[in-house]
């Protein structure tokens, strides 16, 4: 969602600006602005639309050595010029980028107008920087009436703020949001995400809730919002430049669909002990025997990471033969939820900001229960707040969607679920089984990715329907569902995912030549079922794209894409790889922004 950026140091802030905009664009976003600390002044450009009409908005005579930027994904008013950040304080002395939600806006903007501000914006943001502007009397530092201002702030925020009085410094605060301090020669950036770091410096600081930082050109420090200081020791960002670009490829999308035998790899590496056929995974701060008493394992995750973990949730009780189960986490925290002792909670993200996850996170630990994270992101808010858990290392997944973060997170859970097997009952030939068929799915997904043109042709066939059906059954469910949300949310197709077995108590009346299926028909012990579905859809007159391990009896099928066979529990995580590209291809035919869908967001850091 929002971005911020921010520079200190000798050069013309600007153009880092404009540069880290662009790279946080991936995140969603409708507007964006930038104000840098001039000679005479704050000088400040925000538009609605790209950062492409940012930078066509940004006059030449635009020069500060310190400044902030910004993308906004609108929450407080609709997207515009004025309601773009930075927001300034009357005077235009104090500059504000803010991530998160102000709760007590409504309330603080009352009083401010009580005492005379005019309010240009519609925005929580502006209230703040009124506020700052409110305890900046004379002689009076940023940074405390920075930390006066948010002494009044009832939300969640990652802000950094510029005073046109103080250029030597920016002002920043994390809570809730994340911010990221990038260390450079004689300079300083700053970020709410690496990624618009990458290319100017990979040693960072991430700031925890509740801390803040004055930043300058030769340094930072931190301390806490009763001004008490904290040191926080850098860290090296471990993902290469290079993974931020298409390389080549037309969109980040097809470039990470690509990548998952790569990523799959780096999943799994380090992690497979074959002698005792078994995972290693170092990160879970839980030894064996804590392990045995675990009675049964709750996943949340949201979208695509809570499907994840539906295919998690089968790989547990399949190999550990422990009750699982996965609950979207933006359901679990408002429901008042029962936390067990015995119960291991693992949270799941790609981004580890969601801001749902994260508070059902916060909820379960609040309420004394042990949690796990399945992060892809290192340092983020979510992995910071388990208790343990295991990185995914995809590498960074810029597009909307999440295809090689999904992937990668299935195979941690399959390490996860192999662990705690055998550490149960699991068999060591079964162990053995498993292990073998995880080390060869890179392969499988290479093979797959080489029927791309095919699947690119079926795509464009079948785009052009008001909506399609996905059908699984058991293992084949969540791959159902997770096809159908990449298809919506990448194509706009309308797509609805069934359990096979529940087509006929419903759903079998949408059936008709306009409504495409597409079933999940792995060669398993549900087959002849499966394919008595296909011979009950068919009977319907609907049109039906089977993925499989080999092609049904042609009267039962319009279509088959052939996928090779793993081990059983690993099927759907190879299932899954074919409705990428269909929805990938799908978009594409019908002039989608692929990488950047309407109305979503990368990282849902609002409730
Ligand atoms: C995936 O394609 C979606 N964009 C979305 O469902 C996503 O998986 C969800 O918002 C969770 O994101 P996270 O993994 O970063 O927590």
């Amino acid at each position: 969602m929002c971005g911020i950026v921010a520079y200190i140091g000798p050069k013309d802030a600007t153009a880092f600006l404009l540069e880290g905009l662009q790279r946080l664009e991936y995140r969603g976003y409708d507007s964006a602005g930038v104000a840098v600390a001039a000679k005479n002044g704050l000088k400040v450009c925000k538009v609605k639309g790209r950062v492409a009409d940012l930078a066509a908005a940004v006059p030449a005579r635009f020069k500060g050595t310190t400044g902030i930027g910004h993308t906004r994904w609108a929450t407080h008013g609709v997207p515009s010029d004025a309601n773009a950040h930075p927001h300034t304080d009357v005077s235009e002395r104090i500059a504000v980028v803010h991530n998160g939600i102000i709760e007590n806006a409504d309330q603080l903007r009352a009083l401010l107008a009580a005492d005379g501000v005019v309010f240009t914006s519609e925005t929580d943001t502006e209230v703040l920087a009124h506020l700052v502007a409110a305890h900046s009397g004379e002689g009076v530092e940023l940074e405390d009436a920075v930390r006066a201002a948010l002494g009044q702030i009832v939300g969640t925020y990652g802000i950094a703020v510029l005073d046109a009085r103080q250029p030597d410094r920016i002002v920043v605060a994390r809570n809730g949001s994340p911010i990221v301090l990038g260390l450079g020669e004689k300079e300083m950036f700053v970020a709410s995400d690496v990624a618009a770091l990458v290319r100017y410096t990979r040693q960072v600081v991430h700031l925890e809730d509740g801390e803040l930082a004055t930043v300058r050109a030769d340094g930072f420090r931190t301390f806490t919002e009763d001004a008490r200081t904290v040191t926080r020791q850098p860290s090296t960002v471990d993902w290469e430049v290079a993974s931020y670009d298409t390389a080549g490829y037309q969109h980040y999308l097809l470039k990470e669909i690509h990548e998952q035998p790569a990523a799959v790899e780096r999943t799994l590496s380090g992690r497979l002990d074959e002698r005792f056929a078994t995972a290693h995974l170092g990160g879970l701060n839980l030894d064996a025997r804590e392990l045995r008493e675990i009675r049964r394992v709750k996943i949340l995750g949201c979208g695509s990471a809570y499907y994840a973990g539906e295919m998690g949730a089968q790989l547990i009780e399949e190999l550990a033969r422990i009750p699982a189960h996965s609950e979207p986490a933006s359901e679990f925290r408002y429901r008042n939820p029962v936390i067990e002792a015995d119960t291991l909670y693992v949270a799941v993200s790609q981004s580890g900001e969601t801001y749902d996850t994260l508070a059902a996170v916060q909820e379960i630990k609040r309420k004394g229960g042990r949690v796990l994270g399945v992060v892809n992101t290192v340092g983020s808010a979510i992995a910071r707040e388990c208790d343990g858990g295991i990185y995914l290392h995809a590498g960074p997944e810029i597009s909307v969607a999440s295809t090689k973060a999904f992937t990668s997170t299935v195979i941690a859970f399959a390490l996860l679920a192999l662990h705690f097997g055998r550490i149960h009952d699991l068999s060591p030939a079964d162990g053995r089984r498993i292990v073998a068929g995880l080390k060869a799915l890179p392969d499988h997904i290479r093979e797959i990715l080489k029927q791309e043109e095919q699947i690119a042709e079926l795509a464009a066939a079948y785009a052009d329907n008001a909506g399609m059906m996905f059908i699984g059954r058991t293992r084949g469910y969540p791959v159902a569902r997770e096809g159908a949300q990449k298809l919506k949310e990448i194509s706009y197709v309308h797509a609805e995912a069934y359990p096979a077995s529940e087509l006929k108590h419903g759903p079998l009346a949408l059936i008709s030549p306009e409504l495409p299926t597409v079933a999940l028909v792995p060669d398993d012990e549900l087959l002849d079922k499966n394919l008595t579905t296909l011979g009950e859809i068919k009977a319907r007159s609907g049109r039906i794209l089977a993925i499989a391990h080999r092609t049904p009896e042609a009267k039962l099928i319009d279509h088959c894409l052939v996928v090779p066979k793993s081990e059983p529990e690993l099927d759907p995580l190879l299932l899954n790889i074919p409705l990428q590209l269909l929805a990938y291809y799908a978009a594409l035919a019908l002039g989608r922004d692929v990488d950047k869908p309407r109305n979503l967001a990368k990282s849902v850091t609002v409730e």
